[in-house]
């Protein structure tokens, strides 16, 4: 028994060592330029501009019996390439989680009975925004109707709120969701229920479901049909 395990430990390491002679990348693979040759016309001129050799030691070059060249990704390139991507993953993890826990920790009321002026309606649970490119039209003296001025953002639009915090609802719980997936830590799924009934269900704070004054051009009883668009981060 003891023999026959020494026989296959002395058979991996040849195999080890001819392996590395193998395949370890010599002086010469190293500072050869990267050729380029159309596998698909043999004849055609070659590219002899010298390739990136910066990276030739995380490729290994590999000429097939008909001569044509090919650059492979190495143990090394793959090592390099899978550390690159680990690393990205944790600071893309690192912001989500930061995103998540200022979330959770946000106790502000989130609702469309927050904005400072009523819909033509009068019922402040009734989604409003303005339209982002309407002005007062300075020929009349209250500005009404408002009149269209094409790619100038009137700064009114920030001041009904249920724009932004429609959007803010949406962002925060993206990220909880996101969060939650790669956590499984419970507060985010409980904040998101709760940012989610208190827009939409909640007696005091709910939202009507209608988008009946969504891109409300000033001086119109009802919003434009382009109003639907607030609500497009819905499908992300
Ligand atoms: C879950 O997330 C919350 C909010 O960020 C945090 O306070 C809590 O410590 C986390 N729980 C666990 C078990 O990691
Ligand atoms: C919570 O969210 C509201 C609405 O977006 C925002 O105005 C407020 O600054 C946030 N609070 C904190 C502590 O970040």
């Amino acid at each position: 028994m003891y023999p026959l395990f020494r026989h296959r430990v002395l058979i991996t390491i040849l195999l080890g060592i001819i392996f590395l002679f193998t395949f370890w990348p010599t002086n010469k693979q190293l500072n050869r330029p990267l050729y380029v040759t159309s596998p698909i016309n043999k004849g055609a001129k070659t590219n002899t501009e010298p390739g990136p050799n910066i990276d030739a030691i995380r490729s290994t070059i590999i000429t097939d019996v008909s001569g044509n060249q090919k650059e492979y990704l190495n143990s090394k390139g793959y090592i390099t390439f899978l550390s690159i991507f680990k690393k990205q993953h944790q600071a893309m993890l690192k912001n989500l989680i930061r995103s998540a826990d200022i979330a959770v920790a946000n106790t502000s009321v989130y609702s469309v009975i927050l904005k400072p002026q009523l819909p033509p309606s009068n019922d402040p649970h009734d989604y409003m925004s303005l339209s982002r490119y309407f002005w007062p039209d300075p020929t009349k003296s209250d500005g009404l109707p408002y009149i269209n001025k094409d790619g100038y953002s009137n700064p009114e639009f920030f001041a009904v709120t249920d724009y932004v915090l429609l959007r803010k609802m949406f962002k925060d719980v993206l990220d909880m969701g996101f969060a939650y997936f790669f956590t499984r830590n419970e507060t985010y799924v409980k904040k998101s229920m709760y940012r989610i009934k208190e827009w939409f269900l909640d007696e005091k704070t709910k939202m009507n479901p209608n988008l009946n004054y969504a891109g409300l051009r000033k001086g119109d009883a009802m919003g434009l049909h382009t109003g639907v668009l607030d609500f497009h981060q819905v499908f992300r």
